[in-house]
């Protein structure tokens, strides 16, 4: 199975690019962040503080997730109910970061994402595929931009939406999750040392996408030149 791992901080366009890349090669493409979102959503309609482990913890034995592709899309499912539509609220890309920090809520998703890797050839975005998730993928691609160039993004997709956020409370933020994500002491955010930058900043999301295609068939070519040396289990 072929493993390509992107990971890089909020809003950089990991989602739209991998999701791009991955339909052009025939993998499977894997939000990672669904799941993390579909904890944060439990623990709010809990009624629970996401913030607080004791809390976190406690809803985790109620929570049964599952990743379904309908139609080539990724959906997820939190006991048996579709959420992926309720996931992308901005109050859960909060919570999501909260309880992404707590160590038992990655160990209660480590061996299922592994476990997707084991099945099928897949392009998989999130924080910590590169260094602990899948730490012998065949790709490894740390995807940025300049915060302020994610939350001019950001802003003008929740704008879309019809979200009413202002540019500086969108940048704030987004500044607010990245300090999050890069500094707790599980699996923070950073880039793995054998992972490829690729900054977009200043690139459309078709250049982007463009750039991301070459750098993964490109070192799919030098993996295959190395007699088999690319296939991993
Ligand atoms: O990619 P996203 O914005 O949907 O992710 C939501 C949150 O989940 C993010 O702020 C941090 C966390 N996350 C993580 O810790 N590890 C991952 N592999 C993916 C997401």
């Amino acid at each position: 199975m072929i493993a390509v791992a992107i990971d890089g901080p909020a809003g950089a366009g990991k989602s739209t690019i991998a999701r791009a890349a991955a339909r052009k090669l025939g993998f499977l493409y894997i939000d990672t962040g669904a799941l993390y979102r579909s904890i944060g959503l439990a623990v709010l309609r809990a009624g629970k503080d996401p913030g607080r482990e004791a809390d976190v913890l406690g809803c985790l034995p109620e929570i049964s997730l599952s990743l379904r592709h309908e139609n080539g899309v990724q959906q997820v499912y939190l006991n048996g109910e579709n959420v992926s539509e309720e996931i992308r609220l901005p109050e859960i890309s909060k919570a999501s970061s909260q309880v992404s920090a707590f160590p038992a809520v990655r160990e209660f998703l480590l061996e299922r994402q592994r476990e997707i890797a084991r099945s099928s050839n897949v392009i998989m975005d999130g924080r910590d595929i590169g260094t602990v998730v899948l730490p012998f993928a065949d790709v490894k691609i740390f995807l940025t931009a300049s915060p302020e160039e994610r939350a001019r993004r950001r802003y003008l997709e929740l704008k879309e939406k019809g979200g009413s956020d202002s540019y500086e409370e969108v940048l704030q933020a987004v500044r607010e999750r990245d300090y999050q994500d890069s500094h707790r002491a599980a699996a923070p955010l950073r880039q793995a040392q054998d992972a490829v930058l690729a900054d977009t900043t200043g690139f459309t999301l078709e250049e982007s996408a463009a750039l991301i295609l070459r750098l993964i068939e490109e070192k799919m070519k030098g993996a295959a030149g190395k007699d088999g040396e690319g296939e991993r289990t």
